[in-house]
């Protein structure tokens, strides 16, 4: 009896320690930090040892390493869908990126991950870059739920100018070319010409300085590295002559700009973690990196990245494009130092650190992304096993992801195919320094983590074993099989074909799995919201603004109807001002 009355003690405690257990006991700080259009093989826990990536990897090692996580194709619609938690086709943003000048944004009436954490007591914060649109004051990120923002709102700027130009829509010849580095409204022309991941990495460390600990904290940092910048070539580096030096063993030139690009972006990952370190706010931190997309090596913002072995880049929807590169670190998760293989979806990320953070998921409302606060920090089944990667109207091509991620089936290529070859290299030729396990021990982010598993410190041996894990052999066909497109339909089998070699929609086996999945790409076609692509609005000219990008239009908050903008005051204030008068009487 007194036996009985003991087990049924302990079993009731333990049912207690797990619920409180389930999440952490403080809301916990959850800092963010994106690059721009990098590649499954830009970093060493892939298996590359051509660009040191110790701060990212050391990260993942101690960590999760995501391994099947999913983003969107491109920057808006990833940034949409991280944001809100919806599928971007939802909110009308899943075609190209919004350009600098389109008087296109996030819709006001969808709450960002921002101001839901704000509800829940978080100060939050967002460093670097926006892209969901600042055509109105109302679109601009401290308007959206961020209590700072220190950056850019457009898709990219110079690495030194914070400049960027759009073709003029009515003589394309032309350019409208502006500044855009703005804190929270104003610009800061003060800056031009520091180093943008050097002055990104700086006022992050800014933010965490001055915070009161008292409060749980959301930063995100959203690196402009590793996309093309000014004039959408440039691959801005600090001292090109060390560059050179530094990865002489790299004989491309702009691939060798990439790796001091990325190498730096690895040292900002590991200032941010070290701060937060020194501040004693590690311990109760989610820290998350990835890709918003992936590689652009070739085409239109070519960037040098490299998407290898995995076909397809940035804009299309084979794995190259969307299998993003996620690796989170967290002393709460119960379950550090491992491959996470389970379906996760970039929407997920908003339900799943909102759980964190104590709020009810339900909150969300109707969201498409899930909680996976139980699969990410204790390798706890997923319940996605379907993620839409996107429909775009707009470009006509669209795709879904089935049984458990198994299955793919694609409608349509991203412009007749032009980006859905094998572009990338594999860069794992014996030019390479070898991979550098003691960097690793000895980066930032290692040495910040270590300080928190006393008991369990990281060996060598698990870098090995977890980089091995993660390392894909090549898996592409020869060079002379002709490369074919999806104009019509493909299914892959990505578990077993992950570069998506071969089209299986015509064997009959399948023929079953290709009627569900069309069935479940075609309910979502039927929910729409079509792509609302602008030209560029000739009212937006930064010459009307002192050659600075500025909101240029004035939104109605509730209604979100535009109204007309600010630039007619430049040009005709009389005119403006009965124009305005008439609005309001
Ligand atoms: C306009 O900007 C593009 C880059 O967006 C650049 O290639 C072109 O040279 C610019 N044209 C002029 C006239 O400045
Ligand atoms: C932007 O365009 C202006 C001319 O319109 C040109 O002087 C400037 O160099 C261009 N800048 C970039 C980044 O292309
Ligand atoms: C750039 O790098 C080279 C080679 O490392 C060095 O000699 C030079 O002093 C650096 N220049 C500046 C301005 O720091
Ligand atoms: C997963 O789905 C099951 C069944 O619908 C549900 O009971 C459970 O709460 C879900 N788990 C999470 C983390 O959402
Ligand atoms: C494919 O072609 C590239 C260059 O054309 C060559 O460097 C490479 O060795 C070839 N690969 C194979 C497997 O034949
Ligand atoms: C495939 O895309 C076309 C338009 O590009 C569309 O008409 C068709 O319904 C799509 N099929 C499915 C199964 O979604
Ligand atoms: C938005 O831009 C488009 C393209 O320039 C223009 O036709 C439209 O009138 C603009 N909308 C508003 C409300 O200014
Ligand atoms: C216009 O821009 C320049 C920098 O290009 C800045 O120094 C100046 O203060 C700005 N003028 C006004 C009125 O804002």
């Amino acid at each position: 009896m007194c036996y009985l009355k003991t087990v049924l003690f302990v079993l009731i405690i333990q049912s207690i320690g797990n619920i409180s257990s389930e999440i952490p006991d403080e809301p916990p700080n959850i800092v963010v930090i994106l690059a721009d259009d990098l590649g499954w093989n830009d970093f060493g826990i892939h298996g590359s040892n051509q660009i040191p990536t110790p701060n990212i990897d050391a990260l993942g090692y101690n960590g999760v390493i995501l391994d099947k996580f999913y983003t969107q194709q491109t920057c808006t619609p990833s940034r949409a869908a991280l944001l809100t938690g919806k599928y971007p086709m939802r909110l009308g943003l899943q075609g190209t990126p919004i350009d600098a000048g389109e008087n296109r944004s996030l819709p006001l009436d969808t709450p960002t991950m921002a101001e839901q954490l704000k509800k829940l007591g978080y100060s939050t914060h967002l460093v670097g870059k926006w892209h969901l649109g600042a055509a109105c004051k109302e679109h601009t990120p401290t308007k959206r739920g961020f209590d700072t923002h220190f950056g850019y709102w457009n898709g990219y700027v110079g690495y030194f100018s914070y400049e960027i130009n759009v073709s003029q829509p009515i003589d394309t010849t032309k350019n409208f070319s502006g500044f855009d580095l703005h804190d929270a409204l104003s610009p800061q022309w003060a800056y031009q010409g520091q180093y943008a991941t050097e002055l990104f990495t700086k006022k992050s460390l800014e933010v965490i300085d001055k915070h009161d600990v008292s409060k749980p904290m959301f930063l995100m940092l959203s690196h402009l590295a590793g996309h093309t910048g000014h004039d959408g070539t440039e691959l801005g580096v600090p001292n090109k002559t060390r560059t050179d030096e530094k990865y002489s063993y790299i004989k491309d030139g702009g691939r060798r700009n990439l790796a001091d690009v990325v190498n730096i972006l690895d040292w900002s990952v590991g200032e941010v973690v070290k701060k937060l370190s020194d501040r004693g706010m590690l311990e109760n931190s989610i820290v998350l990196f990835f890709s918003d997309n992936g590689a652009q090596t070739h085409g239109l913002f070519q960037n040098f990245a490299s998407s290898w072995p995995f076909r397809g880049l940035k804009f299309t929807l084979f794995e190259g494009g969307v299998r993003g590169t996620g690796v989170m670190y967290s002393p709460l998760f119960k379950k550090q130092s491992y491959v996470n293989r389970q379906l996760i979806h970039i929407t997920d990320l908003l339900p799943t650190f909102y759980r964190a953070a104590g709020g009810n998921v339900e909150d969300l409302g109707n969201i498409d992304g899930i909680d996976q606060w139980d699969a990410i920090s204790k390798n706890e089944p997923t319940n996605r096993s379907t993620i839409l990667i996107s429909i775009d109207d707009l470009n006509g091509y669209s795709g879904i992801l089935g049984y458990d991620g198994r299955y793919k089936l694609l409608n349509g290529s991203f412009k007749d195919g032009i980006y859905s070859d094998y572009f990338s290299e594999s860069y794992r030729g014996p030019e390479n320094p070898p991979y550098d396990i003691s960097s690793v021990m000895k980066s930032n982010v290692n040495v910040a983590i270590q300080k928190l598993r006393e008991n369990n410190p990281l060996a060598p041996a698990t870098i090995k074993d977890l980089r091995k894990q993660v390392t894909l052999n090549s898996c592409r066909p020869a060079n002379n099989t002709e490369v074919f497109t999806c104009n019509d339909m493909c299914l892959f089998d990505v578990y077993s074909d992950p570069c998506e070699t071969t089209n299986i929609i015509n064997d009959p086996s399948k023929e079953r799995i290709v009627q569900n999945l069309k069935r479940k790409l075609n309910r979502y076609l039927s929910k729409i919201v079509p792509a609302a692509n602008k030209k560029v609005d000739m009212l937006s000219d930064p010459k009307n603004f002192n050659n600075t990008w500025t909101p240029w239009l004035i939104c109605d908050e509730k209604k979100q109807i535009y109204k007309y903008g600010w630039a007619e005051f430049y040009r005709n204030p009389f005119i403006a001002l009965f124009k305005f008068i008439s609005l309001y009487l």
